[in-house]
């Protein structure tokens, strides 16, 4: 593939406690998609943004902020999309899933769907469009990988309800981040529940590809500004 779908999603834990800092990647060509959950306050759109920050010239970024209330610098960029306009993004992007699987190429650039808190948006909708929205999104999830459409989706806890039959087993990431519930952590990590710990906010798990879990620290963003305007042009252009 031409781009690189590989990006860093924190350091190790167990690293940094030896005094050493090992960065931790994923590869979305190799395990698509991200699910990220935690408790409100515990770091979800802080690492939706440290992630954001290293798309720029991998891909084409559409931002669905349902709160809208933490990307006040994004106002007017034109992939960007707040409150009940989240929907409008997820329509383009799943529109460009349809095209690329209409007329596939051998080298599509990458599309990510960056969605916070998609259980806000969600339960916002009336039943008949809740389901629209979760088909549409499980077609991303399952179809996605192959003409490079990707997802990174932030909630508070990983209900099952908030997917399509089977549509969270798409997510070949899942990050854990903060003081779990039980039930999100059996969703992120049926195998691997009893390990889970309370962790303070910007701290917490990651399994990825199937593997082992690993313990995760987002780092801290040394410049929020420069970060904006990182992700601002990500957004327009
Ligand atoms: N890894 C981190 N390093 C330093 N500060 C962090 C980190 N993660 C989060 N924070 C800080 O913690 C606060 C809460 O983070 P954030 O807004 O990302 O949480 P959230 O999970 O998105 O919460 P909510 O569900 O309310 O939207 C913010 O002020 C943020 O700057
Ligand atoms: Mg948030």
């Amino acid at each position: 593939m031409k781009y690189s779908t590989s990006f860093i999603i924190g350091v190790e834990q167990f690293a940094l406690n030896e005094g050493f800092c090992v960065p931790v990647t994923v590869d979305f060509h190799k395990a698509p998609h991200m699910l990220i959950a935690a408790p409100s306050g515990s770091g979800k759109t802080y690492a939706l943004r440290y992630i954001m920050k290293q798309l720029r010239g991998r891909g084409i970024v559409y931002l669905c902020d349902f709160k809208g209330a933490d990307f006040f610098g994004l106002q007017g960029c034109p992939r960007y999309y707040k409150h009940f306009a989240v929907s409008d993004g997820l329509n383009e992007v799943y529109g460009i899933l349809q095209s690329r699987m209409e007329e596939p190429q051998a080298q599509n650039k990458p599309i990510y769907l960056v969605f916070d808190e998609w259980t806000g948006f969600v339960n916002s909708l009336p039943k008949k469009d809740q389901c629209e929205y979760q088909c549409k999104l499980s077609s991303i999830l399952m179809l996605g990988r192959g003409v490079g459409v990707f997802v990174i989706l932030s909630l508070q806890r990983a209900d099952s309800t908030n997917f399509m039959n089977g549509a969270r087993d798409n997510f070949g990431n899942a990050l854990g981040l903060g003081r779990l519930s039980r039930e999100s952590a059996r969703m992120l990590f049926p195998d691997d529940t009893d390990m889970i710990q309370p962790k303070p906010r910007g701290k917490g798990y990651l399994r990825t590809d199937g593997r082992d879990l690993t313990e995760v620290v987002i780092p801290q963003i040394r410049d929020l500004n420069k970060t904006e305007q990182l992700i601002k042009q990500l957004l327009t252009f």
